[in-house]
């Protein structure tokens, strides 16, 4: 007893409480050293400070826990509380309009995403999550898409009859088949070895992913087509997320707030980085497209916009469109 108010009044000496920790696990699937991956872990160190220790948030990085589909099924059943996936991720969920943030070509830069993710309409998104058991809180950068394979992607005609790892997207189905090539969806724990073992011969991600997985010692040709986006929802379990107390649920917004703040900080300079490893490595060969290659790339997939129209919503779609400015129709 004595023992236990001598340890009580030492925690609340050094600022903590005395009533039990709330664990939140954090389950992702890319490596630390990303912008997801360090985004995670200030998130950690954050919510410890301002709830003065009242919650540990438990990191769990590059799929330890679980991989793409069991992760999500993890968070609607409360097996972990927090993730962050990828914006492609959501159709099997049920929440197709993620999906727009797929549309090849449809954000020219960051300017224009923020646009949606920082407005109202990714606002909006989030909500539709609600249904699902899930509170959405935030979004967080990674940055646009290259494609790799091991033989050159130059022409459109080049990406013909290959093989591409795609995330859990319709929309990134249709990108593929848009250009002539065969998407197979797989995990991203299990990409490297696709690549690998020639499963598939080429995928698409940005160079952050790309050079923390190693793709650049299976994937010889990488070409700069900056053709689409990918990018994160920070979710949370709503039951759990609800029952929090005011005064932890609050601090931990704060926290959320300042690691959002932090990860679209870092998003950029974290793929220059990478990308400038992966030229380092001498591994694969990096080539940017000419202006008239990108165009004609840019105009091979913009069919996929008017095809997935009713899949993503024709009214977020054209909501996004009046925010960027794109119109597929123009090209
Ligand atoms: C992918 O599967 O390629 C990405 O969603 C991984 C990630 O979380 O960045």
């Amino acid at each position: 007893m004595k023992m236990k108010i001598v340890i009580a009044a030492a925690m609340l000496a050094a600022g903590l409480s005395v009533h039990a920790q709330t664990i939140i696990k954090f389950s992702h699937v890319v490596a630390a050293d990303t912008p997801k991956g360090k985004a995670s872990e200030f998130f950690a160190k954050k919510a410890a400070e301002l709830t003065k220790g009242k919650v540990k948030v438990e990191v769990y990085a590059n799929s330890a826990l679980y991989k793409d589909k069991e992760e999500m099924e993890a968070l609607q059943m409360g097996s972990v509380q927090m993730l962050a996936p990828s914006l492609a991720k959501f159709g099997p969920l049920g929440v197709k309009e993620f999906e727009a943030f797929d549309l090849p070509f449809i954000f020219d830069d960051r300017t224009e995403l923020h646009k949606i993710t920082q407005g109202p309409v990714g606002a909006a998104l989030l909500t539709k999550l609600e249904s699902r058991g899930i509170k959405g809180l935030a979004y967080w950068d990674n940055g646009f898409k290259s494609f790799s394979a091991n033989s050159p992607l130059k022409t459109v005609a080049d990406y013909k009859g290959k093989k591409y790892r795609i995330q859990s997207s319709k929309v990134l189905e249709e990108e593929i088949r848009a250009v002539g090539g065969i998407p197979q969806v797989i995990a991203f724990g299990e990409t490297y070895q696709a690549l690998q073992t020639g499963v598939v011969d080429g995928t698409e991600n940005p160079p952050s992913n790309f050079y923390t997985q190693k793709m650049h010692e299976v994937q010889k040709h990488l070409s700069l087509t900056n053709h689409g986006y990918l990018g994160y929802a920070v979710i949370v379990n709503k039951k759990f997320w609800e029952a929090l107390p005011a005064d932890v649920r609050t601090p931990l917004m704060q926290a959320m707030n300042e690691a959002t703040t932090y990860a679209n900080q870092i998003a950029q300079e974290e793929n220059d980085k990478a990308l400038a490893s992966v030229k380092a490595s001498g591994k694969t060969t990096i080539y940017t497209p000419t202006a008239e290659e990108r165009l004609a790339l840019k105009k091979a997939m913009a069919p996929v916009h008017t095809k997935m129209a009713d899949r993503v919503g024709k009214d977020t779609l054209q909501q996004i469109y009046q925010a960027t400015g794109f119109d597929p129709s123009k090209l």
